[in-house]
């Protein structure tokens, strides 16, 4: 039988500076999806990317007294060792500098010259030019860039568009009959803040500048950034080339994940730009909201920006990529501060798991020799609704895991390890132990054990690293099954815990974390 696919995509980022934790939140949450359905048995495809072109590029280039390509490339290798630190399992990054991407959006822009979806026109704005966007009046925020709150300028061009209107009422009709936007709420408001108001066309060229990809039938023209952006979750599946091979397979993308800030792109001239190719809408597109400071968003003049680095190099990589999981739910921002940070390092990472293992491996070694026992059954008062519970939750966790719900999936993950937690003092294994109750004490062990190896299973697609050392710290050391969490099986027969387990996690010193954390955010 043919496999399962799954296509995930990140937006492509603009390589404009070093990436933040922002920019790792948004890749680090689609891994830990490809990694999830790639464990469920999936075939997965996991794309990233580089937005290369645009003025805002030209512009730091020049600063820096490199070409645009030359600053690019510099970056993109930035960009790739980044991943590879942060363990990022993508499975292709396309940059909208390559040949491959910039050949089929120019086959794309003649297309639609000649379907009569792009025509020509003037432009007139308030230009932003570090956002390369135009704004109204009305869309400015005291005269200013909304997005950056920087100066605008009136500029006028010859220019090309796209003829959205056309496509507004089959774009409701989308919105109606697939539910294809997470959350809900993020349509409504392009309901209300786009569509209702009248959709405007989209220019998609520009002459004001020139790195872009230059307009075949009309070369002094670039295509504008959105055209050239948005179809790369196309162009790197080999679409309108020779060998669309992935593409045939792939297309229509499971989930595009984007952060707020692009969410009308992606849920109104992308849907808009896939139905006039006439190409199906991907399945979902979830739109996640931001990482924030104590003082508002992060800004290099404010120095409060928080690079992955300053995190993995000294917390590891398993730490950093807990927290940013943990701290942002889909709905609404997160915060990130040091002292944050290093509470959920201590409290969740340290005491709930690391310690739940050192006591549970401690006391599988006094009691039994290292040796697992065999399931004697449901023996304590509290095994019943010790395991009922926890396969509730783990169910709970997996749906919300399904749902793009990964910080909720992970505080549930953290609602089994308390329970397991909770479950040694309910059935307190050192009286047992005293008492002689040797088949209750095995039931504990076994119940620990096992609970354990569930909570490292589901652990395996957020921090791969931590979960393999928790299984094999408790005798696992076998290819785990997602399915295997929902039962209360025994183990194989004389499966031998570690004699002396190294800790998950090192209790930190919080105040002098905290300071470390805030002066790395001021120096880097
Ligand atoms: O927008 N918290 O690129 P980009 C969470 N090139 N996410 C954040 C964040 C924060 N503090 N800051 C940024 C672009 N992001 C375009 C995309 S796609 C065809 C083109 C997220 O580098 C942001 O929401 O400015 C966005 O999803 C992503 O980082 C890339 O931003």
């Amino acid at each position: 039988m043919e496999k399962k696919k799954f296509y995930i995509t990140t937006p492509i980022y603009y390589p404009s500076g070093k990436f933040h934790i922002g920019t790792a939140y948004t890749t680090v949450f689609a891994d830990t999806l490809k990694r999830y359905k790639t464990l469920r048995g999936y075939e997965t495809y996991f794309l990233t990317g580089l937005d290369e072109h645009g003025q805002k590029i030209e512009n730091i280039a020049k600063e820096k007294g490199m070409s645009p390509q030359e600053y690019v490339d510099q970056m993109a290798e930035m960009a790739a060792s980044l991943w590879k630190r942060m363990d990022i399992q993508y499975d292709d990054l396309i940059r909208t500098t390559e040949e491959r991407h910039t050949k089929v959006v120019q086959k794309i822009f003649d297309h639609f010259m000649e379907s009569g979806d792009i025509y020509k026109g003037t432009y007139e704005g308030l230009y932003c030019i570090p956002c390369e966007t135009y704004f109204t009046e009305t869309q400015l925020v005291d005269g200013k860039c909304p997005d950056c709150g920087r100066e605008v300028k009136p500029m006028k061009e010859e220019a090309y568009f796209f003829n959205m209107k056309k496509y507004a009422d089959k774009l409701l009709k989308a919105y109606e009959e697939l539910d294809f936007i997470t959350p809900a709420f993020r349509k409504t408001e392009m309901i209300n803040n786009f569509l209702k108001p009248g959709l405007e066309d989209l220019c998609v060229s520009r002459t004001s500048f020139n790195w872009g990809i230059p307009v075949k039938k009309d070369p002094k023209h670039v295509v504008y950034v959105w055209l050239d952006a948005l179809t790369n979750y196309l162009t790197a599946l080999g679409y309108l080339s020779e060998d669309d091979s992935l593409f045939q397979k792939y297309w229509p993308a499971d989930v595009q994940i984007v952060g707020k800030d692009i969410a009308r792109f992606h849920l109104i001239y992308w849907p808009i730009f896939l139905m006039a190719l006439g190409l199906p809408l991907p399945k979902k597109i979830l739109v996640h909201n931001w990482i924030m400071m104590k003082d508002g968003k992060m800004s290099k003049s404010k120095g409060n920006v928080v690079y992955p680095e300053l995190l993995i190099d000294r917390y590891g990589l398993d730490a950093t990529r807990y927290f940013l999981l943990r701290e942002v739910p889909i709905m609404q921002d997160g915060v990130f501060s040091p002292e944050g940070f290093v509470e959920r390092y201590n409290s969740d990472l340290c005491n709930d798991l690391g310690n739940l293992l050192n006591r549970t491996v401690a006391m599988v070694n006094k009691y039994f020799g290292g040796i697992v026992p065999q399931n004697v059954g449901q023996v304590n008062e509290v095994d019943k609704e010790f395991e009922q519970t926890t396969i509730e939750t783990l169910r709970k966790v997996e749906k919300e895991i399904e749902d793009l719900e990964i910080a909720s999936s992970l505080a549930d993950i953290w609602t089994v390890i308390s329970r397991t937690n909770k479950y040694i003092d309910e059935t307190a294994p050192w009286t047992l132990a005293k008492e002689e109750q040797t088949e209750k004490l095995q039931s504990v062990m076994y119940h620990l054990i096992e609970n354990l190896r569930k909570i490292g299973t589901v652990l395996l697609p957020f921090m791969e690293k931590t979960a393999w050392n928790l299984l094999k710290q408790i005798g696992q050391s076998k290819e785990q099954s997602w399915e295997s969490i929902y039962l209360y099986e025994s183990m194989a027969e004389n499966t031998k815990v570690i004699e002396k387990g190294e800790p998950l996690f090192m209790r930190l010193k919080a105040e002098e974390e905290i300071e470390y954390i805030k002066e790395g955010m001021k120096h880097k």
